[in-house]
């Protein structure tokens, strides 16, 4: 079942909890009803932009368009041998609630995701991670609806081309043209801790038998104390993602951070398949961005990767202009581009 809604506040659908309107907004609650939605979408000729929870969208202005939402609600568990279970998950379930269950049945692979905010749709098209592990790690497969060919796909995770907060439904090229229907994953009854990331090891360090519900409530003890809380502050998490940059462009950032703040001065990174992946908080921490304030938009004190919505009164505006100031000082004082992981829309 769907229904199309005139003129709807987005508010409730983006957790900056800024005011912006759609001109439409359509939620639906089964696969069978995306063929006729986007027929008749089509035929109202307006642009269609789909959401998850909104966590990583900026909405700039009035969105002239059909805003969609995933209602599907339907998970299912399915031992497949050798302690492993397959667990496909409906697009609209809040992937908190997914780990939340998956944690309690004694499953891993998703424990170190806890609390990322958003759909369980939305969290493959972002690719989203933390403490070491992204949800591409546990994906076996994705159904999704082509809105192109009008078709049901189920994609294997090459397919769906992973990388860091990204995937082949970000591409330029299939930007809106994939719907996720919903999410298969591979998880184990048999322990699989990943615990390398931060202090997450020595937090669990003096337990034995650990469990995934043990790892769950260390990584919400780590974000409660670092990020704000959804429920009272605003904001889309990260609002930059770190950058990957070439050997040679690292050791010109390491050497103008060694000029700026002393030759024992090392920059927190990572080397990886790409090339090496930089801090962006710790640059940010470094050039003094914490806490800083541009109207009502507010770098984040305890981890300025984050941009929040301070008093609840930011307009898209100030957070744009935060953002622009951000990206222009990193740029003239340390030569890296800064890229938002927050998506504007409409696109400014
Ligand atoms: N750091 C500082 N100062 C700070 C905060 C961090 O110097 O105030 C440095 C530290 O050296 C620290 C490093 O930055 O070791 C990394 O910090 P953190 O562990 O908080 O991770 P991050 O790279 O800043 C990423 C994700 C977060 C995720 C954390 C933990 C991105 C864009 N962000 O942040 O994800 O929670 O790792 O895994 O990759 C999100 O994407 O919305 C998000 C919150």
């Amino acid at each position: 079942m769907y229904n199309i809604i005139d003129d709807f506040s987005l508010r409730g659908h983006n957790t900056f909890g800024l005011e912006c309107v759609a001109a439409k907004f359509a939620e639906y609650t089964d696969e069978k009803d995306l063929p006729s939605l986007w027929s008749e979408i089509e035929d109202l000729r307006l642009p269609a932009f789909h959401i998850g929870e909104g966590s990583n969208i900026l909405f700039t202005g009035r969105y002239e368009g059909v805003v969609v939402s995933s209602n599907i609600l339907d998970m299912e568990m399915i031992p497949t041998g050798g302690g492993e279970v397959s667990i496909t998950a409906g697009a609209g379930i809040k992937l908190d609630n997914l780990i939340e269950r998956c944690c309690d049945a004694g499953l891993w692979g998703l424990e170190n995701l806890s609390l990322i905010p958003g759909t369980v749709g939305a969290s493959v098209v972002q690719n989203v991670g933390a403490y070491g592990r992204d949800a591409s790690d546990s994906v076996l497969k994705v159904r999704v609806f082509d809105t192109q060919s009008k078709r049901f796909l189920t994609l294997d995770p090459e397919e769906c081309q992973f990388g860091y907060r990204t995937s082949m439904f970000k591409q330029p090229a299939n930007k809106g043209r994939y719907v996720v229907v919903n999410v298969t994953y591979r998880l184990s009854a048999l322990p699989e801790p990943h615990l390398d990331y931060g202090n997450l090891g020595a937090m669990l360090k003096d337990r034995n038998e650990l469990t995934p519900v043990d790892v769950r409530n260390a990584v919400i003890e780590v974000r409660r104390n670092k990020l704000p809380d959804p429920a009272e502050v605003g904001s889309a998490g990260s609002y930059f993602t770190n950058p990957v940059v070439t050997r040679e462009q690292f050791d010109e950032l390491l050497k103008k951070s060694q000029k700026l703040w002393g030759s024992d001065v090392n920059v927190p990174h990572w080397v990886t398949d790409n090339g090496v992946k930089i801090s962006a908080a710790w640059m940010l921490d470094r050039l003094g961005w914490k806490g800083r304030k541009i109207g009502g938009a507010m770098v984040w004190p305890s981890q300025p990767l984050v941009i929040v919505n301070a008093d609840g009164k930011a307009t898209a505006a100030d957070i744009i202009s935060l953002e622009r100031s951000i990206v222009s000082d990193v740029e003239s004082q340390l030569g890296v581009t800064l890229r938002p992981e927050v998506e504007k829309v409409p696109l400014v």
